[in-house]
């Protein structure tokens, strides 16, 4: 099959926002503990940060990190977490009836957040509190000393603040399974008031409402407009979420998902609109999708164990394996960020570390990168700059989620300093290779730098402990640049490419 895409230098989308490669990170099963904690692993720092999970974090080039949850949030109190830890109490986790030791807190996550050389970005309990704790908490982590929290920060061995920039207001406040769940106008209202408050405190501070858990939520759309319309002129993003998976095993049908997150997307964007003209605001809400990722290989089973479990301390908890296949739908929701890199300014992979995770660690033993770590890494590495608008055109399908999905599916980033230009590219066809022609109007001299595939006759492989990197990046072969300045090559069936272009002047 033929696919034909057109990108020129002058046809731009946006800026995209480093902070659309970010992760989440959860007091859940083994994320912290035994996660990127783990004192006495012989790969522990004095602190008892596992640093070969670090490493990895730090490959991924990972620019902010939202903690500490989550459902486990709703009901947690974060003044457990600090001080002396032989005087920090155990507690019930409602969320994922499991037992909190924590031994880590909002310290540990500052000193990890710096180690990792990643942005902190808080969640605040706004289902079994409110604002009065919320501000406490604030205060704790951002004033600089002589009050009641700030100096208790000081006596902890923290004197410097650790200056949170950005604050979700509560998790999913939209589901009837979190701990305080509210009303669209109850939590609109809150939400607002606590908003309001931290910007007292700060005006530079940034605040994150609630969206929809989900698209398939019944109270989607309805109420992003109604918590929009309680808070529009206090907040800076609405949060989204959505996991998605392949239930029915049809591989093409489970690509063509990542059209839902662009129809997610765009239908908020148009709410957001909707509210701003309403007010006749000036002010832009933006999109923080802080969580995303593929959760379905054993969601069942983890469900009905939750169910029936003991209150576990850290137990193995939604440690999903993700094969070829979810790696290439992955790169495919990082392109609808790209393409939609005007309304999402942030976005979350949920999760970072064995939760749902691009790493994977055993407890005592090794960690290693999953599947789906790559088109994360290649996309914060090199897709930060401008995205390029993409028309292409090319042979489609049909499939019970979308019509006419395009086999190809690309997006395009200009670096900086305009000379170099990132494609992230995949042909979708499960049998057939792709004759590709991509025209780069404006740019001269174009060479081709680097190209990684992923590809391989099995979508089913993963990687796993004993076989660490059956599922990795490759060397490309088959593409050039044509006298005339055009990409041209064949990109296999079931293959995701990463292709950086040099160029030599507009
Ligand atoms: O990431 C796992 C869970 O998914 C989070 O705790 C919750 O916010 C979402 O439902």
């Amino acid at each position: 099959m033929r696919a034909k895409a057109t990108l020129n230098r002058e046809f731009t989308i946006s800026t995209v926002d480093k902070r659309v490669y970010g992760s989440f990170l959860e007091h859940m099963g083994r994320a912290v503990y035994t996660g990127i904690y783990e004192p006495g692993h012989a790969k522990a720092d004095k602190d008892g940060f596992r640093t070969d999970v670090l490493d990895m974090v730090r490959d991924l080039d990972m620019p902010i990190v939202r903690y500490p949850g989550g459902n486990f949030v709703s009901a947690y109190h974060w003044e457990d977490g600090i001080g002396p830890r032989d005087q920090r109490p155990t507690r019930l986790d409602l969320a994922w009836r499991t037992r909190e030791t924590n031994q880590v807190g909002i310290n540990e996550f500052a000193d990890w957040s710096k180690l990792a050389n990643t942005e902190m970005m808080l969640a605040m309990n706004l289902g079994s509190r409110g604002l009065n704790d919320a501000r406490n908490f604030l205060e704790y982590c951002n004033h600089p000393g002589g009050t009641y929290w700030s100096d208790l920060r000081a006596k902890h061995g923290y004197k410097n603040p650790h200056n949170v920039r950005i604050w979700c207001l509560g998790n999913e406040m939209d589901g009837p399974w979190q701990v305080g769940h509210k009303s669209a106008a109850e939590y609109g209202h809150l939400a607002n008031e606590v908003s309001k408050a931290f910007k007292y405190f700060d005006k530079t501070l940034e605040t994150v409402v609630c969206g929809s858990s989900n698209d398939k939520m019944k109270s989607y759309p309805e109420w992003e407009a109604t918590v929009l319309d309680a808070s529009y002129d206090s907040v800076d993003y609405i949060s989204l979420h959505k996991y998605f998976g392949n239930e029915e095993n049809d591989t093409l049908n489970y690509y063509a998902k990542a059209i839902e997150l662009d129809r997610y997307i765009v239908t908020i964007g148009g709410v957001i609109d909707y509210i701003k003209a309403k007010k006749r605001s000036k002010r832009d809400v933006k999109i923080c999708f802080d969580e995303w990722n593929v959760w379905y290989h054993d969601r069942k089973e983890d469900g009905e164990r939750i169910a029936s479990w003991d209150w576990p301390e850290a137990p193995p908890l939604l440690e999903e394996l993700y094969n070829l296949e979810d790696a290439i739908f992955v790169a495919s929701l990082i392109n609808v960020f790209i393409r939609r890199s005007d309304r999402v300014k942030i976005a979350c992979m949920a999760q970072l570390v064995n939760v749902i995770a691009p790493i994977l660690t055993k407890a005592g033993g090794p960690a290693w990168r999953q599947s789906i770590y790559y088109p994360l890494q290649f996309a914060s590495k090199y897709g930060r700059g401008t995205a390029l608008t993409v028309s292409s055109s090319g042979p489609t399908y049909d499939c019970e989620v979308a019509q006419d999905v395009p086999y190809l599916d690309l997006s395009a980033v200009l670096h900086d300093d305009g000379k170099t230009i990132a494609l992230f590219a995949i042909n979708r066809s499960l049998d057939e290779a792709m004759d590709l022609s991509v025209d780069l109007q404006g740019f001269k001299g174009l060479k081709i730098v680097q190209h990684h595939v992923m590809t391989g006759e099995d979508l089913k492989a993963r990687n796993a402990v004993e076989n660490q990197e059956r599922i990795v990046p490759r060397p490309g072969t088959g593409l050039s640049i044509t006298d005339e300045g055009a990409l041209i090559g064949a990109l296999p069936a079931k293959s995701y490419h990463f292709i950086l272009l040099s160029v030599a002047s507009a």
